[in-house]
Order: C-alpha cells, then sequence, then structure tokens
C-alpha cells in the first residue's frame, strides 16, 4: 500500500476550486513513456502551470503500474530539481471497475475515474459511488462521467455520442458523492472526431467540425454551480502534426479535432480539466517520422526521440499558456 502522500503528489481538490475561480483549466495529459513524462513536466515546470498525469488502462498495461507511480514521485522531484515546485495529481484515466480503481488508489494514485458512463444510470451510480466511498477514505478525489463521447473510450467503442442530460447531473453528484463530473457536449476521443458528412471544409478543404454544446454545458452549469466540469477528447489535431505525418509516409485520413478557440471558452467556464491524449501522439508521430526520413542512417533512438520529446514540450507549454490558460497558477 502506497499513499499518494508519501509520493508528493496532490488530488484534485484545491486545483479544481482555484481553475473554476480562475477562469482556467488544468491540463490533463496522458503518458505512456520516459519522454512524454519528461516532456509534460519540463512544459508545465516553464509555463508555472499544475497538471494531471493521466494513465489509462492501454497505459497501465504498457508500463507496469510500479514504474508509473515511481515516474510519478519522479516527476515531482525532477520538477523541483528545474526549478519550481508545481502541484502534480496522478489520475486513473478511465476506471473500468472498482478493483481497477482500488488497485491504483492501493498504488499511489491521487485521482481516479471510474467511467460508468456506458452503463445503465441506476449502475453508473452504484458503481460510482463504491469507488467514492473507498477513495474518500483516503483523500483520493473521484472523476464521474455522465453521458457518452463517440470514439473510443478505452476499450469501449461508441458509435454515436449521447450528451450528458443536465436534468440528470444534480441527482448522480448527490447520489455518488463524485468531485467532479465528466461529461458529453461533442468532444470525442481520437484524431477523427467527427464523420466528414457531419462537418464542413473551409477553402483548402480542411474539414471544419460542428461546435460544441455550449448550451448544454450552460445548463449543466446552471443545476451545479460552481461543480468541477471535466471534457474528455479534447485534442484539436494540429494540421500541422497531421500534414508532417502524411508528407513523411504516414496515413491517416479525415483527421478532425476540437478547434482552440472553443477550448479556450470551455476553459474559462466550470469546465476545469481539460483530457489530451492524441494531440501528443501525434505530434511524437510526427516529428521521430521526419527524423527518421531526413536521417535515415540513424539507429540511436535518442537521435528520434529526443526531437520528438522536444516538439512535445513546445506544444504542452502553447496548450497551458493560450488554451487552457493554466501558465502561472502553480
Ligand atoms: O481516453 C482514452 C485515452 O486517449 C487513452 O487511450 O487507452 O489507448 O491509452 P489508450
Ligand atoms: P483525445 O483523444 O482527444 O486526446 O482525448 C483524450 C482523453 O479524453 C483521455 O481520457
Ligand atoms: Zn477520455
Amino acid at each position: 500500500m502506497t499513499s499518494y502522500k508519501e509520493l508528493g503528489l496532490v488530488n484534485t481538490k484545491d486545483m479544481f476550486a482555484k481553475a473554476i475561480k480562475g477562469g482556467y483549466a488544468i491540463p490533463a495529459y496522458n503518458f505512456n513513456n520516459m519522454e512524454q513524462l519528461q516532456a509534460i513536466i519540463q512544459a508545465c515546470v516553464e509555463t508555472k502551470s499544475p497538471v494531471i498525469l493521466q494513465v489509462s488502462k492501454g497505459a497501465r498495461d504498457y508500463a507496469n503500474i510500479n514504474l508509473l507511480r515511481n515516474m510519478a514521485r519522479g516527476a515531482g522531484e525532477y520538477a523541483k530539481e528545474l526549478g519550481c515546485e508545481i502541484p502534480i495529481v496522478l489520475h486513473l484515466d478511465h476506471g473500468d471497475s472498482f478493483e481497477t480503481c482500488k488497485e491504483c488508489i492501493d498504488n499511489g494514485f491521487s485521482s481516479v475515474m471510474i467511467d460508468g458512463s456506458h452503463l445503465p444510470y441506476e449502475e453508473n451510480i452504484a458503481i460510482t459511488k463504491k469507488v467514492v466511498e473507498y477513495a474518500h477514505e483516503r483523500d483520493v478525489t473521484v472523476e464521474g462521467e455522465l453521458g457518452v463521447l463517440a470514439g473510443i473510450e478505452d476499450d469501449v467503442v461508441a458509435e454515436v455520442s449521447h450528451y450528458t442530460k443536465p436534468e440528470e447531473v444534480v441527482d448522480f453528484v448527490n447520489r455518488t458523492g463524485c468531485d467532479s463530473l465528466a461529461i458529453s457536449i461533442g468532444t470525442s476521443h481520437g484524431a477523427n472526431k467527427f464523420e466528414p458528412s457531419q462537418c464542413t471544409r473551409n477553402e483548402e478543404g480542411v474539414l471544419i467540425p460542428p461546435p460544441l454544446r455550449f448550451d448544454i454545458l450552460e445548463e449543466i452549469e446552471k443545476q451545479l454551480p460552481g461543480f468541477p466540469i471535466v471534457l474528455h477528447g479534447s485534442s484539436s489535431v494540429p494540421m500541422q502534426y497531421v500534414n508532417m505525418i502524411l508528407q513523411y509516409g504516414g496515413k491517416l485520413k479525415d483527421s478532425v479535432g476540437i478547434p482552440e478557440e472553443q477550448l479556450r471558452k470551455a476553459a474559462k467556464s466550470a469546465v476545469c480539466k481539460i483530457n489530451i491524449d492524441s494531440d501528443g501522439r501525434l505530434a511524437m508521430t510526427a516529428v521521430i517520422r521526419k527524423t527518421l526520413a531526413e536521417k535515415p542512417e540513424e539507429f540511436d533512438p535518442r537521435k528520434y526521440l529526443g526531437p520528438a520529446r522536444d516538439e512535445l514540450k513546445k506544444m504542452y507549454m502553447h496548450k497551458n499558456i493560450n488554451v487552457l490558460g493554466s501558465a502561472n497558477h502553480a
């Protein structure tokens, strides 16, 4: 048993309260390996931003929970060494069962998501409540979810999104005791967030997605004033990375994300956690492809992972400063 407090981590409570008051959102960046973690910490230290390090079930399977826990501990020490002590949360992304959440809490996670969004309403309440009871006894915070995002949620694939019903949120939060709520207002996971048929195209043929349902968000805020809201599926799928991947032999089709100005608008509201994974994957892949194409003689992984890490850092800094507004709030 390891408490997150021994690892120098914090839960989301203070972070979210400050973010709602201050009109910004905390970045929740997924990581699976050392280079991603280095880029996240370097970017958040340089921008003086709090950060949520997210680990999915896939990341746990890929990297091992013991290693991940110690990487999170190391991340805090690394930040201090870089000259800024930033608040760091280690969060389970899309926890799929009570047992998974418990295992993470027992292994030093300071926050967990129990994703019961695909379950019938009463079952979602029951499982979320069970996780909250275990977590709160250990001062760990819990994110629940109401509404279903289109796309892939770890192993769960939904064809269409079901927007969160504002009339359910108060009952859900009161009966589960969750600390934050992920909602569905039109975001979705991955690099193909919308079908081309749902979009329009600009003069260059770039897909322009339908706007997020800010009307639903506003209604939810009215129902739950001051309550922390979470947006999943919030990569903006930058075209410069998509184009670089295509230029250097990759195959992506009809990629489209959430425009930055919509995320900026959401970050100013009760949305205080914005989840970003796919953009990191795109940036890393783009630079690795470019480097290997331009320097075919290289076979030292540091020679292509290093430049990828630098690009990732640049991207995260941009998000903290210009999109989420979390810079200077550590
Ligand atoms: O929400 C999903 C995250 O992007 C995690 O993806 O399960 O492939 O690690 P993953
Ligand atoms: P993206 O696929 O848009 O990066 O979303 C990530 C996410 O929601 C992780 O939980
Ligand atoms: Zn997600």
